[in-house]
């Protein structure tokens, strides 16, 4: 008999799971306690933007093996249960803030049925795994409790779900391997590597990949700070680093640096429960990770001023970008709207442009200035700054806006636009870690 799933925590990960789990031919319920999420999904449409995940859910949604329910009592049909919850930083400190984990743990263990497998997928301290299988094994004895980290990406996130390039368990016994492996069958197929692990190896190993990528970014803007103190180009030298195997040419875009949900809080998390462990020189190393990732923007302010004016008080300046990366609406400690914030802070006149994460920029700060279109944010400006990379962003033909803007001056925050096409159009071109 096939397996019956449900997905606690609906959002940008369990809405994922749940819609590729059904895609697989699983019967689905999602659970989640915003009633809000809860109808939009039911009715088949998304609460935040995943470009491939629209049409899968709606496809999912009239199979009939999908459902969404605020109720927890719906997964006590469920064999395997997986937890997607969110484990945003706490408020008082760098640590992960563990009460969603808990409470949807807690909420389910009164369903869980003889046999079931409850697998936490959000990311975690390390040994939270070990501490919920305890209790659990109080409050729901007939039940297991394995890890099974998730890698996906914003803007890839069915790709990344269906098509993963690894599939990392944490289980304490065959079965619970067993189980996962019947689930996950039709992605093994396809040649995925498969490693299990103990439950602490999985939940560091999300961390660890986190504090990897987040490494690389923040190393090739070090190199950014370097080529600028010394007349080079960080372009061309991530470039030529890139084709040595070893390193490889990914993840070295020098900019603004990294945001979003995960990496940042994540090596935060990492670095206060090493901390707890004993283990705090470890990763000493990633306190500067954050220090030089949160230069890239303050690098941009003094870039705005040397062009400018220390006193930003007169000044309008146009932001293309709000969401942390291109193909996402997500503003979670966005590089570009903390920089457009702290230039409003400064007295300039801020307009934000965003094909997709208007709405999530203007609920977080009220008071910046938006736009519709990139024409109506560059009327008037004295400078441009270009902060997330969408395409729309590439392709603009710099002399349409030579007519709106008040000065030619653009600022590429994120090394992604044709400093030729602008310079030969006769616009003054700065670029994070190009000195010329
Ligand atoms: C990340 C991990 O990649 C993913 O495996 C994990 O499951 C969740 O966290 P995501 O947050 O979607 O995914 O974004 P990612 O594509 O990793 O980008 C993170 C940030 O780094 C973005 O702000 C992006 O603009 C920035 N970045 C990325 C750079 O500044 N330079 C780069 O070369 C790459």
């Amino acid at each position: 008999m096939t397996l019956k799933l449900s997905v606690v925590g609906c959002g940008y990960l369990g809405a994922t799971h749940a819609a590729c789990m059904s895609s697989l031919g699983f019967e689905v319920v999602g659970v989640d306690t915003d009633p809000r999420k809860v109808e939009l999904l039911s009715r088949g449409e998304l609460p935040f933007y995943e470009p491939g995940l629209d049409t899968l859910l709606e496809q999912e949604m009239k199979t009939g093996r999908l459902s969404f329910t605020t109720d927890f009592s719906a997964v006590a049909d469920a064999d395997v249960h997986f937890i997607c919850v969110g484990t945003p930083q706490s408020k008082d400190g760098l640590a992960a803030d563990l009460t969603y984990v808990k409470a949807s743990v807690a909420a389910i263990a009164p369903y869980l049925k003889k046999g079931s497998l409850v697998v936490g997928k959000s990311t975690v301290p390390v040994g939270t795994a070990q501490a919920l299988r305890a209790e659990l094994s109080l409050s729901a004895p007939d039940a297991d409790l394995a890890w099974n980290p998730e890698f996906l990406r914003e803007g890839f996130a069915v790709e990344d779900t269906l098509t993963p390039n690894r599939l990392v368990v944490g289980v304490v016994n065959d079965r619970a391997e067993d189980i996962l492996k019947e689930v996950y069958q039709p992605i093994i197929d396809l040649g995925t590597p498969w490693i299990r692990a103990d439950l602490p190896t999985a939940e560091l190993v999300k961390v660890a990949a986190n504090s990897f990528l987040a490494t690389k970014i923040s190393f090739i803007n070090a190199m950014a700070e370097v080529c600028e103190a010394a007349g080079g180009d960080v372009t061309v030298l991530a470039k030529a680093i890139g084709y040595d195997p070893r390193i490889g040419n990914r993840f070295l875009q020098a900019g603004i640096g990294f945001g979003g949900g995960c990496l940042p809080k994540d090596i935060r998390a990492f670095m206060a429960r090493a901390e707890e462990l004993g283990a705090k020189q470890a990763l000493e190393f990633l306190r500067e990770i954050d220090a030089i990732n949160l230069r890239a923007r303050q690098r941009v302010i003094d870039v705005v001023r040397d062009e400018l004016s220390e006193n930003l008080t007169s000044y309008t300046i146009a932001v293309l970008g709000a969401a942390f990366k291109p193909d996402s609406d997500d503003v979670r400690d966005s590089p570009a709207l903390d920089i457009a914030a702290q230039l409003q802070a400064a007295g300039a006149k801020i307009i934000v442009h965003d094909p997709k994460a208007i709405e999530n920029a203007r609920l977080r700060f009220p008071a910046l200035g938006f736009a519709e279109s990139v024409h109506e944010a560059v009327k008037g400006a004295d400078l441009i700054l270009h902060l997330t990379e969408w395409r729309e962003y590439r392709e603009i033909d710099p002399s349409s806006l030579e007519a709106l803007v008040k000065g030619k001056i653009i600022i590429d925050g994120r090394n992604a636009l044709d400093r030729d096409k602008w310079r030969t159009a006769g616009w003054k071109f700065h670029a994070l870690g190009r000195s010329n």
